[in-house]
This record gives structure tokens, sequence and C-alpha cells, in this order.
């Protein structure tokens, strides 16, 4: 398995609680696309979190892709990431107000692009993710040696 793999087909892991999820919040694959793509739009011309990307990503494609295939799991359930996002931040220069401001940016982009219920949705599970994400990088940092706790 490499971290770009897909459900082919968009098919979901729990298709009853995916379905259930999209009549919910109005969100599908298509927003969350529009989501990621308008996201990093964002991201990549803003003054704090651009050069952090800039320095590590030159192919934006293979990264959107995999960010589409992320939320399309967490926010429908899909099952359709299979990467490993701790290992991935650890290394970063980066720390809580990084995650602070990538958060902004989130919110403002979804607000813009979801439903309301759609929105609150994406953005409750962003905050979470980026809570254990500053919390695994912090960790990491305090005790190098030791195995990230989660993938
Ligand atoms: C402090 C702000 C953040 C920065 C600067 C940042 C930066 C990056 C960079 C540079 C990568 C590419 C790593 C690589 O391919 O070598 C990446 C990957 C990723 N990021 Fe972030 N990120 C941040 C916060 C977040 C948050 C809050 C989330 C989730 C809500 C997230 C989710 C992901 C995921 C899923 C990947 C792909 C990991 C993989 O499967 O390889 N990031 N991030």
């Amino acid at each position: 398995m490499t971290t770009q793999d897909t459900t082919p087909g968009g098919a979901s892991a729990r298709p009853g609680m995916t379905a259930a999820i999209k009549a919910e919040t109005g969100l599908d694959e298509e927003v969350l696309h529009d989501l990621v793509h308008r996201f990093y739009a964002r991201v990549r011309v803003d003054e704090v979190l651009g050069p952090i990307f800039a320095a590590r990503i030159s192919d934006w494609g293979p990264h959107q892709e995999r960010m589409v295939a992320f939320w399309s799991s967490v926010a429908l359930m899909t099952g359709s990431y299979h990467g490993r996002p701790v290992p991935a931040h650890v290394p970063l220069p980066v720390d809580a107000w990084h995650f602070d401001r990538w958060l902004a940016l989130f919110r403002e982009t979804a607000r813009e692009v979801c439903t309301p219920a759609g929105a609150a949705h994406v953005i409750l599970r962003a905050e979470r993710i980026a809570r254990s994400l500053r919390i695994a990088v912090e960790e990491a940092r305090a005790a190098p040696d030791a195995v990230p706790a989660l993938g």
C-alpha cells in the first residue's frame, strides 16, 4: 500500500454512513475536491505556511490527490486514505502558531465552499486532527527516539 491508494471508484468502506453524512452535510467528493484545491491555493501564497510547503512539495498534483482521499476518509468515512500523517509532520518546522494559521485558512475555505453543516463537519474534524498532530509533533521532539504513537 502506498499513501496514494484510493478505494476504486470512490466506493465507500461504510456505504450507509457515507450516504447519511452526504445527505446531512451536503458534502461529497466534488465538494471535497474543491475544498482541498482552494485551501492549498491559499496555503501556497500564505507568507507563513507557503514557504514550508514550497520547501517540500514541488509537484502539487499527488499531494492534492492524497489530501482529497484523506478528506474523503475523514469526512465521509470512505476509507480511501492509507497514509501516515504523523511522521510526515514531525520533521517540519512547525509549532502551535502554524497549526492555528493552518486552521484559520481551513475554516475560511470551508465556509466558502461547503454548506454551513458541511463546514461545521469538516472544521470539527480538522480541529481534532490538528490537535493530535501538534501533540504528536511536540512529543516526538521531546523524545526523538520514541516511535510516534499515531499513524
Ligand atoms: C502546521 C501546519 C501544517 C503544515 C505546515 C503542514 C505541511 C505538510 C507538508 C509539507 C506535507 C507533505 C509532507 C511530505 O509529503 O513530505 C503534509 C502532508 C500532509 N498533511 Fe500537513 N501540514 C500542516 C497541518 C496539517 C493538518 C492540521 C492536517 C490535518 C487536519 C494535515 C494533514 C496532512 C496529511 C493527511 C498529509 C499527507 C501525509 C501522507 O500521507 O504522506 N496537515 N503536510
